[in-house]
């Protein structure tokens, strides 16, 4: 068998990586937006050529769950890990099928309920008396959501609908369900909130126009998402997906040589700044971006010692990948080159370097060079692929 996967690294090679052509939100690939996803075709080609059905895969950084999803696809076991609560809630409720009828039902209560109470607001009441602060009744019934610059955020009937959809997500008694619903509001927070883009850098635009359909793009959202989801239910096979919230640089919850293949994609470095990025829906699901971005590689940005501390933390997360790999078998890291201070860090070097370090032999280096990702940039990406050597 391992002289198959031998065989495979050649084939690895000769795939094409850019992949402009293809089909990169398939299924529930892209019910979720989240910043440096890689695309799917990347996990699935290693997958498929560095394991076999029924292994057990490793997605150290999962983020909104790319591997896992391919891994479930290709009837591989997987366990993703993850700091951030809200890549957890994504990638789970991406990753876990189910039951259609269940699904459409418990969906189609939700969207009447909210239905309901939100025209009930809606026609009781001027816009303009709507718009200004609600009742105590209505705070009590639905507990208006209240948190820091909610009110520079988000239009004050926007923070109405929004607090009563939460309120009959918290009804739903199916964990599953109950988790993919939350995921699709998180979906929706950004576009109908004052942000001046629905991508990237959260600013504030003075000029947004009146949101008045919150609501209806929450239904839309339920519609297509649970399509995909349907879609991706049958398809799958029922092969296990994990995903813990917890810190990659401590993996002491799998044993040694448990895993049959890594494939990753850590941040690089800095470049994006997930808990400011995201802090409107970590907001609004009660997490706080502030502990966040403490916590995360690539966090604290602006002090002078984010790279030291960058390397400080990869060295630890490959040392946990090596302890935690069978013999023999691959690890895949997925990583480009950021510019930090103006200058430009070569981290697939750093990255060869460290993993010998930490005991890994360099296999292969496979670079992806115009090739556009889900956003649609282009930019320099490396697939660096190493082996645990038997010893
Ligand atoms: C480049 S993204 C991965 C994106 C993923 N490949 C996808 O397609 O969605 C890197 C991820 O590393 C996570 N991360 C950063 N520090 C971490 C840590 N100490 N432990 C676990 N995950 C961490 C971030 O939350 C982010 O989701």
């Amino acid at each position: 068998m391992i002289t198959v996967f031998k065989n495979n690294i050649e084939k690895l090679s000769r795939l094409d990586w850019e992949c402009v052509n293809e089909n990169t939100t398939y299924l529930t690939h892209n019910i979720h937006p989240y910043h440096s996803k890689y695309i799917p075709q990347i996990a699935g080609n290693l997958i498929e050529l560095l394991s076999n059905e029924g292994d057990l895969v490793l997605d150290n950084f999962s983020g909104s769950g790319t591997t896992l999803i391919e891994a479930k696809l290709k009837n591989r076991n997987a366990i993703g890990v993850d700091i951030n609560p809200l890549a957890c809630l994504i990638s789970k409720a991406k990753t876990t099928p189910i039951e259609e009828k269940k699904l459409k039902t418990e969906t189609a209560k939700l969207i009447n309920n909210i239905r309901l109470a939100i025209e009930g607001i809606r026609t009781q009441k001027s816009l303009n008396s709507f718009n200004k602060a609600e009742t105590r009744n209505e705070k009590e019934q639905y507990r208006i959501a209240e948190f820091l610059y909610i009110h520079g955020w988000f239009q004050p009937q926007v923070i109405k609908e929004l607090s009563i959809i939460k309120h009959y997500i918290g009804k739903i008694e199916d964990k599953d369900i109950k988790d993919f619903c939350l995921m699709i509001f998180s979906s929706i927070i950004r576009e109908v909130s004052n942000a001046a883009s629905e991508f990237g850098n959260l600013m504030i635009s003075k000029r947004k126009s009146l949101v008045k359909n919150t609501f209806e793009r929450f239904q839309h959202k339920v519609k297509d998402a649970t399509k995909r989801l349907v879609e991706f239910s049958r398809t799958v096979s029922d092969s296990k997906i994990k995903v813990v919230h917890k810190d990659t640089r401590n993996l002491n919850f799998i044993g040694n040589e448990k895993i049959d293949l890594i494939v990753t994609h850590p941040p690089y470095i800095a470049a994006v700044p997930y808990a400011e990025y995201q802090k409107l829906s970590l907001r609004w699901l009660g997490f706080s971006d502030r502990e966040l971005d403490n916590i995360i590689i690539g966090g604290k940005r602006q002090r002078d010692d984010v790279v030291e501390r960058f390397n400080l933390d990869m060295q630890k997360v490959f040392d946990e990948m090596f302890r935690v790999l069978k013999k023999e078998k691959y690890c895949c890291v997925v990583i480009g080159n950021p510019v930090v201070k103006g200058k430009k860090i070569e981290l697939n070097k750093v990255f060869v370097e460290m993993a010998q370090k930490s005991g890994f032999n360099f296999v292969k280096e496979i670079m992806r060079g115009k090739y556009h990702t889900t956003m649609g940039k282009m930019k320099e990406e490396f697939i660096l692929i190493f082996q645990k050597q038997l010893e």
